[in-house]
């Protein structure tokens, strides 16, 4: 196989549609369709809609995706699409069409997991993973602590949220405040005019008994319920919501906890390098508060660029070139979508 294979990957675990071609650690092409404005009116991502749009995107994103790159699918060397985990219907879009394009043009097909996927990503722009690694992984579905011997062979947990995951923090947290969805982006952008330290919003599971039981897991359903209690105070006394200051004092909480236990796991596991990955990774307050404290701790972090984050296909073909020049057996071609696959699984054995 080759070192610098050219890989194809097919994302469409959520409300993204995302088609991306990697050659090695290059990104060559990162054609997206989003339905995010079919779902904003619900305040959720709706499966079905999401499904529909997979659909309709598929074949119109493939292709640009390829002018992109400036190949044709007999040039590619494997397609690798996310097998799990995320949402049965629209999954199922993704792997029956990479079963097809792979079927059609004889390619190897990779199911693989979409968070590990999120880690993969930071490749394209940082060059190889230095491994061993602590990977953050925060996005709407997920918040979990890893650590990475060998990202082709799998992953370790250490710790994960026991409740909400951080993206979901934020998405309810920007509902209530009467903002629009996803509400990571506006609660980032309301922040930056607030004042993080004019409300203490708890931290969860950073007490010294609860460090005990849950030194690396996440809890954030108290931070959540605190922030309502204190807006519906506000409204009751007939007072005016400061909103950028909420927004503000909130970020700070969630950033700090993930911050905090992030180092803490590399300096426990002697781990040099941090890489924060998943939709959460975009937030502005999180890459600051993360470089400071890393760099006093004489840790690298690596953050790929906000666009990398958030779901996208060149994070598929990121993982799947890896795993492709690792010399991993591609998946059978009746690979199923699985909705809740492990994250210790890194592709679908072959
Ligand atoms: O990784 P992702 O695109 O999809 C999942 O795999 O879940 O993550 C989406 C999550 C949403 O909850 C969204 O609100 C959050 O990432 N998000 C952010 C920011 N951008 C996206 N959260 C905080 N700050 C941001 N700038
Ligand atoms: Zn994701």
């Amino acid at each position: 196989m080759p070192d610098e294979p050219l890989v194809l990957g097919i994302e469409t675990s959520c409300d993204e549609t995302g088609v991306g071609v990697v050659r090695g650690h290059t990104l060559l092409a990162d054609a997206l369709a989003s339905s995010v404005d079919q779902h904003a009116r619900f305040g959720g991502v709706v499966p079905e809609v999401a499904s529909r749009a997979h659909l309709e995107a598929m074949v119109p994103t493939m292709q640009r995706a390829l002018d992109e790159a400036g190949v044709t699918l007999a040039d590619v060397d494997a397609i690798a699409v996310t097998a799990g985990p995320g949402l049965a219907g629209a999954l199922l879009v993704g792997v029956a069409a990479a079963k097809g394009y792979a079927l059609a043009a004889d390619k190897p097909v990779y199911g693989v997991n979409h968070l590990a996927a999120h880690v993969a990503v930071d490749t394209l722009e940082h060059g190889p993973l230095p491994e061993p690694a602590v990977a953050l992984l925060v996005s709407g579905g997920h918040s979990s602590l890893l650590r990475v011997d060998d990202l082709t062979a799998g992953v370790t947990p250490l710790g994960a949220t026991i409740d909400d995951a951080a993206g979901e923090a934020f998405d309810k947290v920007a509902r209530l405040l009467g903002m629009g969805f996803p509400g990571g982006p506006a609660i980032d952008r309301a922040a930056r005019d607030g004042d993080a330290g004019a409300i203490a919003f708890p931290r969860g599971l950073t007490a010294p008994k609860d460090l005990a039981a849950h030194r690396f897991d996440f809890s954030f359903s108290g931070l959540k319920t605190a922030v309502a209690r204190w807006v519906e105070a506000r409204e009751r006394a007939g007072e005016p919501v400061p909103v950028s200051d909420v927004a503000a004092a909130f970020q700070d909480a969630v950033c700090d906890v993930l911050t905090a236990k992030a180092i803490d796991a590399c300096r426990t596991h002697g781990v040099r390098t941090l890489v924060i990955g998943g939709g959460v990774a975009a937030n502005s307050r999180l890459r600051v508060l993360a470089e400071q404290r890393a760099a006093k701790a004489g840790i690298r972090v690596r953050v790929p660029r906000p666009g990398l984050c958030t779901d996208n296909g060149a994070m598929v073909a990121a993982l799947g070139s890896r795993l492709v020049a690792a010399g991993v057996a591609a998946s059978p071609l009746d690979l199923p979508a699985d909705s809740a696959m492990s994250l210790t699984t890194v592709a679908v054995a072959g």
